[in-house]
């Protein structure tokens, strides 16, 4: 369940051409369960206007400070009264200014200034505004004032030129958002994880790979860097996006990954191995393409090491979490795998339950027994895994 379901958002639009994505995003936010009400700059107006946020939100708009329609002529106080947040977005480079010197001679400003909700704004503008002096100054007082800032991103924009300024898109602000609202339980920590298959390479060509989307890896990452740990994700190769917050590092087989993985533990608390990690790879790769015979053809295949048992043996060894997908005898697989790698915690699941698709059902494995988590959305089960995770350390005291 989105963390926004159920809770009321008012969002603000300033003048920039991003306000199209702002429709995209109210939108969004109405699908995942938020009521929300749109504040319309005149600027915002003439990009897109009150009619189809309307639509869109299903409540009316509102753009002018003396609106006569809130019965005691107080739109810029009662609009906030019981929001969870006022987000803005887009938020323009002198809406962002005038934010900082607390201006308030619109609605939206006026709205910003008198409330006591959390403030968030995602901010729109060409590359040279972004970059100038006076917006940096403006940000960072905004910053120091408890305002919270998505974005922006690099890339191309509307001007024709590419570089940093552009707002997010709606889809990333929505999960900015949702992130906003989970509890902040891993604060502090550091978390490295692995996730998707490995690539044994044969030849040039060929390989030996195992099936993992890498969908419960990246939604776990997402989860840690929302309940607000530094994540560093080493993922195999997967068509999964970098999920808001995560430091993803690209690793092909096993031996990479265990490199990656060793290089970025330092300072860890937690290391979770979510990958599909090949047990073997062959002994030799071929420099050039096989060519194929009538013969049968032998591969000679070594073990691999086993990342996760060698991170647990470690002497500074960090809160290790091990995943095992078991086609079988789920309990006595998944329980054995804990104990022989000696994790403290342990998330099995059926691979006829989760492998590839959206949803999953996962038991959890920990010193006091098994606990089953409800069948739900990876994104769910992720939240789920790291509520535990965060419950066993507190309990340890790391
Ligand atoms: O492959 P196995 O079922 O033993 O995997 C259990 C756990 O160990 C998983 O968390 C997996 O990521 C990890 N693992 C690993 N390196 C391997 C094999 C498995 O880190 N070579």
């Amino acid at each position: 369940m989105s963390t926004v379901r159920g809770r009321k958002i008012v969002v603000g639009v300033t003048g920039g051409v991003a306000a199209y994505k702002a429709a995209e995003l109210v939108r969004l936010l109405g699908k995942a369960g938020a009521e929300v009400h749109v504040v319309l700059s005149e600027g915002g107006a003439r990009f897109v206007t009150a009619v189809t946020f309307q639509a869109l939100s299903g409540n009316p708009v509102w753009t002018d400070l003396w609106d006569a329609r809130m019965p005691n002529n107080m739109a810029h106080i009662n609009l906030g009264r019981d929001a969870d947040a006022i987000l803005v977005a887009p938020a323009t480079a002198d809406f962002i200014a005038r934010l900082a010197h607390g201006m308030a001679d619109d609605l939206l400003s006026t709205l910003c200034l008198a409330r006591d909700v959390p403030l968030i704004v995602a901010p729109a503008m060409n590359r040279q505004m972004w970059e100038a002096p006076p917006t940096r100054r403006n940000v960072e007082a905004i910053r120091a004032d408890g305002v919270t800032v998505f974005g922006p991103a690099a890339g191309e924009q509307a001007c024709g030129e590419v570089g940093m300024g552009r707002m997010l898109e709606a889809e990333e602000l929505l999960e900015q958002l949702e992130g906003f609202f989970v509890p902040k339980r891993l604060a502090g920590r550091k978390v490295v994880m692995t996730a998707g298959p490995t690539f044994e390479a044969i030849d040039p060509v060929r390989g030996i790979t195992n099936i993992s989307s890498g969908k419960m890896g990246y939604a776990l990452a997402r989860a840690c860097a929302q309940a607000g740990a530094e994540v560093v994700l080493v993922s195999g190769a997967v068509a999964l996006p970098v999920p808001a917050g995560v430091q993803r590092v690209l690793a092909t087989s096993a031996l990479q990954m265990r490199t990656a993985v060793l290089e970025a533990l330092p300072g860890a608390d937690v290391f979770i191995g979510v990958a599909a990690v090949a047990d073997y790879r062959p002994l030799e790769t071929a420099e050039h393409k096989l060519k194929k015979s009538g013969d049968t053809l032998t591969l000679t295949l070594t073990p691999n090491p086993d990342i996760l048992a060698e991170v647990a043996a470690r002497p500074d060894a960090p809160f290790c979490v091990g995943f095992a997908a078991e086609s079988r005898d789920l309990d006595a697989y998944a329980e054995g795998k804990r104990r022989n790698k000696r994790l403290p915690m342990l998330v099995g699941n059926l691979v006829s339950d989760g492998m590839g698709g959206d949803d999953n059902t996962v038991i959890v494995y920990d010193d006091a027994g098994r606990h089953p988590l409800p069948r739900a959305a990876k994104a769910e089960v992720a939240q789920g895994i790291v509520e535990h995770l965060a419950g066993l350390l507190a309990a340890a005291g790391r």
